[in-house]
């Protein structure tokens, strides 16, 4: 191992979100702009060959873990072949994969046997028309018979990713807890973020989670804070909980899932940040808010450049997000030049 990727403000970096493309098949309201989005070309994109050169890097320098994301990762052809790469990287223990779900059924079982450990689908309601609406215009049975298609393939967590919005889905809360009462899933509530053009707009959708723990209440569930060695992803985290993300986990007596809460807005966690992000058009992006990012493309082939530019780029991370104006509570003036479906969540 060469030197830890650490940043000024001694945070550890080691897990690494790679997208992959930025196309999706969805254009959901709170990430892709209609369509004033414009594609990546095909010859921008890293290639799968570039990936690996780039991951290899990193897992020197202390990353073990990678999440595909897009866009959507599952317009690439033959990710399954970019997922076993990856896993035969040294260093690297888990590979998970961001997804709307929509062409995941049909690919669940192949991508585990390739080496997928972890898969997070985006399902931000239950009812179908609500749900084509959000996304402009997606299925919500294929999401659920990929659903299905990830327990059969043997995949031992599912996470679902619910970004809340009031007045759009904020109705659905004991929808989503109730399916942790039967089902081994993971359903995390995601605070709506005001990244890219969802700035505009964006406080009459935005809603704090600290609602979710009172409605567990009213219904009289008990719900307690999951510790990350009792907590169901540590299934799949080998026991260790240091590439672990985001999320605060909560399991109502006697469910089979959990609820989790991911709230980066009201309570930032960006002191326990541990990430770096790769977009589809091979630059390092040490903050999913700050424009800042650096171009790996030239430096392919040689690692030591290589190394250099993600430390630089690590260097100048800041200390935290500025989201939101305070105590205005407005979202920050700060004009993101990628939109949301441009870094990958
Ligand atoms: P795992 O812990 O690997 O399951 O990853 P994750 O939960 O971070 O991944 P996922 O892609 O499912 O993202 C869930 C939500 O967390 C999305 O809304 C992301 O945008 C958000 N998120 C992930 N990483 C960060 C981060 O570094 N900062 C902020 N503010 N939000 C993040
Ligand atoms: N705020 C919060 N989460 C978002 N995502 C996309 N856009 C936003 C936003 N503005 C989520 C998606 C996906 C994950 C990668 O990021 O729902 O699950």
């Amino acid at each position: 191992l060469s030197d830890p990727l650490v940043d000024s403000f001694g945070r550890v970096h080691n897990y690494v979100r790679l997208s992959i493309t930025d196309r999706c098949n969805l254009g959901c309201q709170y990430c892709r702009p209609g369509n004033r989005a414009e594609y990546t070309s095909q010859t921008d994109l890293l290639t799968f060959d570039d990936m690996v050169a780039i991951v290899n890097v990193l897992a020197e320098m202390g990353v073990t873990k990678v999440r595909i994301t897009g866009g959507e990762p599952l317009l690439r052809p033959r990710l399954e072949e970019l997922v076993a790469r990856l896993g035969a990287v040294s260093g690297i223990r888990r590979i998970g994969l961001t997804t709307n779900g929509l062409l995941l059924a049909s690919k669940a079982r192949e991508l585990r046997r390739a080496g997928l450990t972890d898969v997070n689908i985006s399902l931000d309601s239950l009812l179908p028309e609500r749900y084509a609406q959000i996304t402009r215009g997606g299925d919500l049975g294929r999401v659920l018979d990929a659903i299905e298609a990830c327990f059969e393939a043997g995949f031992e967590t599912l996470k679902l990713n619910v970004v809340l919005m009031q007045g759009v889905n904020d109705d659905e809360i004991e929808s989503f807890l109730r399916l942790t009462l039967n089902y081994p899933l993971q359903i995390r509530f995601i605070e709506y973020m005001p990244v890219g053009m969802q700035q505009e707009g964006w406080n009459a959708k935005y809603m704090p989670l600290e609602g979710i723990l009172a409605q567990c209440a009213k219904r009289e569930w008990n719900a307690r804070l999951v510790e990350p060695a009792d907590s169901l992803s540590n299934l799949s985290f080998c026991g260790a909980a240091d590439d672990a993300g985001p999320a605060k986990y909560y399991r109502i007596s006697g469910a089979a899932g959990e609820f989790g809460l991911i709230n980066p807005v009201s309570e930032h966690f960006c002191m326990a940040c541990n990430r770096l992000r790769i977009t589809a058009n091979g630059y390092v992006k040490p903050c999913l808010y700050w424009n800042d990012e650096w171009d790996l493309k030239p430096f392919i082939g040689n690692d030591e450049r290589l190394r250099q530019v993600i430390r630089q780029s690590l260097e100048a991370k800041p200390q935290r997000h500025e989201m939101i104006v305070q105590p205005s509570h407005k979202p920050s003036q700060h004009v993101m030049l990628r939109q949301m479906s441009q870094i990958g969540g």
